[in-house]
């Protein structure tokens, strides 16, 4: 179905789950794109509907409490409000942020299953699975570890080997233990339901095919697991917490039900339909959902990050065509991943920036900008706060930020605070305003296609245009011999702006209104859900929207440029990168033999970095201070590359001391710090601790 014949769209973003805070790697995957598509949809005057929601369920909220000590749903009571709260900072449009452990979830999780069990969708399997003695429970895949078949990584889990990659069941596992107690699990029978996802291959193949407008990355990652051949997979688990597998479902056929709970993976998906269930109630049109999902004029969309794509290419799908009474999704553009600071995410070393942190020190707007112009689309992006605090200063600031500044000041010194007239406008007012009706459509269909980044760039462009034909105008002439053109330039840079508040809030929502506000605009469509779909829309930002004599607002400063020390702050507040990933590069071999007698002729000393800067012109040096205890030396270190420079200050290291200097970039060396280079180049420094000065041997 082409786009136009749609007549709502229905936009889903993956629940996260509430087991702990949401960092920047969850907004660049499938939280800031859905939202500013969102917002431009409803600009536009569609009927959107967007739906999200924590993720209570599964094993990954009982791991979480296991190690606190704390029952699952103390985890859950704490992170999804904290979860609802900065999303609602960072301004995300949601109509309804719901939880699974609501009953209407519960409620639509077990219909699912029970509608799809009478259709004899499911198949039964009674096997022996691992037992926890100690604890009186089956385990599931991720309390099971063991030594990995392939691999012989000690320490796999029981669905996967995060060492060599290899798929698991627990069974797999060499010598498994439990990770609740350490006991060695037993064999014990039990029941489970499967989705046999094979009998849905080429239901779903056909289908995929009918898509071949998806991104790339999702389309070759669905491809290679339709080449793999879809297997069945179990629903359910043998677990404490979950939606519990329906009594009446297992009752009719003889097995007891208890303890079972539905799999995290089945009744997540089913969170977007009871997530707008909830919503319509809320509106007072209790069965206002049904259109949304069953009403084949539904653009579905997921948005996630691309580990979720199997379940929303495939399984979910298959579950919606089992049921049949549901429509497939219209896309699922899914985002690849976002490194932080050149290294991989990892919560647990801190690794990460956490929003509710970036919350308390700076404007959501800034973050939602330049995470816009990083976004992992195509491939794993980066994001590094150089690179913010660039995008900050030199676009936010002083491309918008400065147009709309000079337009404003313009306006109340040499026209009175109002929108003066437009008289005969030159060949120059008459391209731009010609030139300004393009982009409504070429930032819309940027959005319309996901290409985020692209749409935020065009939204840039037009900021551009505006301060080059300001600065091409140049009033600061005209005022003083040809007053009417001075007016025309101010009443062209005007609209430009007034455009740009309607065209920037996908992207910044808080700024687009302030924004307006200083232009005294007013009756502009809200991209908030749940508006009046009156007044100034998407399309009429093409035109000049402010009427001559309009009286302007008081101008304040939209952008502020952010200094050094505020981006040096949030740098600190990082822990340390992943490990750095396998390599199949060689070992560097060992150098020749030496003799004792060589080696002593080596002085090795601890001391202590007092400063570190980068040398100008050179992409590799850092000039060191080190304090050896005895005295001082400048160490020029090729680690530029590798380290912040201020990230070295205060740290011991061990230097290499009876060094010959060596002129570098015109600077005397005094001597070498000690690093580990590994296969991939990475450097470290040597840990280590002792007094300066202490000889090293
Ligand atoms: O990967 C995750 O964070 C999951 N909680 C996503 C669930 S998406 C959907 F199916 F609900
Ligand atoms: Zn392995």
């Amino acid at each position: 179905m082409s786009q136009k014949d749609f007549d709502r769209i229905l936009v889903t973003a993956a629940l996260p789950y509430a087991n702990g805070p949401i960092h920047l790697g969850h907004l660049a995957g499938a939280y800031l794109p859905p939202d500013m598509f969102c917002r431009y949809q409803r600009l536009k005057g569609k009927d959107v509907v967007f739906v999200c929601g924590s993720d209570e369920m599964g094993v990954a909220i009982m791991i979480r409490a296991r190690n606190e000590g704390v029952s699952p749903k103390d985890i859950v009571d704490r992170y999804h409000p904290m979860i609802t709260d900065s999303f609602e900072k960072f301004g995300m449009s949601f109509d309804n942020f719901s939880r699974t452990t609501n009953e209407i979830h519960s409620e639509t999780s077990q219909e699912f299953f029970r509608n799809l069990a009478e259709k004899d969708v499911f198949s039964l399997k009674t096997e022996q699975q691992l037992f926890d003695p100690e604890a009186g429970m089956f385990l599931a895949d991720r309390f099971v570890v063991g030594t990995c078949p392939s691999c012989g990584n000690d320490n796999a889990y029981g669905d996967q080997c995060e060492k060599c990659g290899t798929t698991l069941s627990p069974m797999e596992l060499v010598n498994p233990r439990s990770t609740i107690t350490d006991a060695t699990p037993e064999l014990r029978e039990t029941t489970h339901w499967y989705l046999p996802l094979g009998d849905f291959q080429e239901r779903l193949e056909k289908w995929i095919d009918t898509h071949p407008e998806w991104k790339p990355n999702v389309l070759g990652q669905i491809k290679s697991w339709l080449n793999d051949g879809l297997r069945e997979r179990a629903i359910t688990r043998d677990v404490p917490w979950g939606v519990p597998v329906p009594q009446d479902v297992a009752e009719k056929i003889g097995v007891d039900a208890s303890g079972k709970v539905i799999y995290v993976w089945f009744d997540a998906p089913i969170g977007y339909i009871s997530a707008t269930k909830e919503w319509a109630k809320e509106q007072g049109k209790p069965e206002a959902w049904k259109s949304y999902w069953q009403d084949e004029k539904t653009r579905l969309v997921h948005f996630i990050g691309k580990d979720n794509i199997v379940f929303h290419c495939l399984m979910f799908p298959a579950m919606l065509m089992a049921h049949g009474a549901y429509v497939l999704p219209d896309n699922v553009p899914a985002n690849e991943f976002l490194n932080i600071e050149g290294s991989k995410l990892s919560t647990s070393r801190n690794w990460a920036v956490w929003l509710h942190e970036y919350l308390e020190d700076l404007d959501p707007d800034l973050l939602r900008y330049a995470l816009a112009t990083m976004l992992p689309e195509t491939k794993d992006a980066d994001f590094n706060w150089n690179e913010f605090q660039t995008r900050v200063n030199s676009e936010l600031a002083d491309v918008l930020g400065n147009f709309v500044n000079r337009t404003m000041t313009f306006a109340h010194r040499f026209a009175k605070g109002k929108v003066p007239e437009l008289v005969k406008p030159d060949a120059l007012d008459q391209e731009v305003i010609e030139k300004l009706k393009t982009f409504p459509d070429r930032i819309g269909s940027a959005y319309d296609n996901y290409r985020n980044r692209e749409a935020v760039f065009e939204t840039m462009a037009l900021a551009r245009m505006g301060n080059k034909y300001f600065n091409d105008s140049e009033p600061w002439h005209s005022r003083k011999t040809n007053a009417q053109q001075c007016a025309n330039t101010i009443h062209v840079s005007l609209q430009i702006c007034a455009s740009l508040a309607v065209l920037m809030e996908p992207v910044l929502p808080f700024s687009a209104i302030r924004m307006r506000k200083m232009l005294g605009m007013e009756g502009v469509r809200s991209s908030e859900p749940g508006q009046s779909k009156d007044g100034i829309s998407w399309d009429d930002a093409g035109q000049c929207l402010l009427p001559v004599g309009q009286k302007l607002g008081e101008s304040e400063i939209l952008f502020s440029k952010i200094e050094d020390d505020v981006i040096e702050e949030q740098k600190a507040k990082l822990g340390g990168p992943e490990e750095e990933v396998e390599t199949s590069e060689p070992y560097e071999p060992v150098k020749e033999i030496i003799t004792y007698d060589d080696f002593v002729k080596l002085d090795f000393r601890m001391g202590t970095v007092l400063s570190a800067e980068r040398i100008p012109k050179s992409k590799k040096l850092l000039k060191l201070q080190i304090d050896l205890g005895f005295e001082q030396r400048q160490i020029l270190a090729g680690a530029a590359e590798h380290f912040e420079p201020e990230s070295l200050v205060g740290q011991q290291v061990a230097v290499v001391a009876n060094l010959a200097p060596r002129k570098m970039m015109g600077m005397e060396s005094q001597g070498m710090v000690l690093m580990a280079e590994d296969r991939t180049g990475a450097l470290s420094i040597m840990q280590s601790t002792g007094e300066d000065g202490a000889v090293i041997r």
